[in-house]
Order: structure tokens, then sequence, then C-alpha cells
């Protein structure tokens, strides 16, 4: 579409800024995401937690993963099957295979995102896995996006397939988007 940017320059432009930051950042960055989505009233009450184990370049959620379990939530982790859809295992146990259906159980979703805008439409890595996942949520789950403050922009292409998210938290900002499931 003339005049947009497509999916993936806006893939490419976001990686750039992501390898740019420092550690300090990084472990800054962390510490913002988890005061604030600790905050969220669902995520007080949420007795299983769907989380991502953070590449090091993406907002980190290793504090806010270790602040869950120590509060007697059920992480639960993806694992990338072949065909691209997310299998989930629980976080800190012995690596046992839930199935692409343990995520229905999820009562939040705390899903990666590449952009996100203020009306919670989500780009992702490419893969379409999480619009997957995502699809098979009960009208009660809670869908956040992490995302660092640049990373709220004013487009994202959506697609038929694109599920949108409820909450977007950055460092400095946590937006309501939806409610798109309620
Ligand atoms: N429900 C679905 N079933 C099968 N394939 C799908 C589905 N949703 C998306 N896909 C596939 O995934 C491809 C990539 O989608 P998209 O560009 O939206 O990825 P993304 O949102 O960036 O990735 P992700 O959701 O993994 O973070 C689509 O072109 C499509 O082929
Ligand atoms: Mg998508």
């Amino acid at each position: 579409m003339p005049g947009t940017v497509s999916k993936n320059d806006l893939r490419r432009a976001v990686a750039g800024r992501r390898q740019a930051r420092s550690a300090a950042e990084r472990a800054e960055v962390a510490r913002d995401l988890e005061a604030r989505v600790l905050a969220l009233p669902e995520v007080s009450t949420a007795r299983t937690v769907a989380a991502y184990a953070s590449y090091p370049s993406e907002p980190g959620t290793a504090p806010l993963r270790a602040a869950l379990r120590g509060r007697g939530v059920r992480v639960l982790l993806p694992v990338l099957l072949a065909d691209g859809d997310l299998d989930w295992v629980v976080d800190g146990a012995a690596p046992e295979h839930l199935g692409s259906t343990a995520i229905m159980r999820a009562d939040v979703v705390l899903c990666p995102a590449t952009a996100v805008t203020a009306t919670g439409a989500r780009l992702g890595k490419g893969g379409g896995s999480y619009d997957r996942a995502l699809a098979r949520l009960p009208p009660s789950a809670l869908v956040v996006a992490l995302v660092h403050d640049d990373e709220v922009v004013e487009h994202v292409p959506v697609e038929p397939h694109d599920q949108l998210v409820d909450v977007v938290v950055s460092p400095r900002r946590t937006l309501r988007t939806g409610p798109y499931r309620a």
C-alpha cells in the first residue's frame, strides 16, 4: 500500500533500535515492566499467566516471571513448534509439553510484540504464532503486549488474522487498548 510502512520495514527498524540498547537500559526496562504488569488488577487475581522467555534484545520478562512465580502464579512459557504454532510448558518445572490448547486456561497472556498501536493492533515477528495462540482464548482472558516506549506507534498494518491486544505496557506507560475479547 502506498504511503504505509510494510510489516517487514517496521520489524527491521525496531530490531535495529533494540540491538542498540545497553545492558543497563535492558535491566531498567525489565524492572519497569515488572512493576507495571504486577499493578494490573487482572494480574493480581490471575492463577495462570502465559509469559515468554525474552531474548536479550526483547523487553525483559525475567524479573516479572520470578515475581509471579513467587506469588504462586502458574506461569506458562511457549515452545515454538515446527508448523509455527505454540506448545506450552510450565516455567520452572520439568519440561512437560502441555499442548497448544494449554493457553486456553491462562487468565492473562503477556505477549511479545515488535510494535503496537494505542488501539491494540500488534505486530509480531512474522510467524503468526501468537495470532494462532490468541485466537484460542476465552472472552475472560486479558492479552497484554510488552514493548519499549518507542514501539508504541501510530500505525501497524493489520490483516484479518491479526489478533488485537487489550493492554499495552511499556516502561513509562500502561494503555488500555481493549477489551477485545470480553
Ligand atoms: N490463524 C492462523 N492460521 C494459520 N496461519 C496463520 C494464522 N495467523 C497467521 N498465520 C500465518 O502467519 C503469517 C504471519 O503473520 P503476521 O505477519 O501477522 O505475523 P506476526 O503477527 O508478526 O507474528 P506472531 O503472531 O508470531 O508474533 C501469516 O501470513 C499467515 O500465513
Ligand atoms: Mg500478526
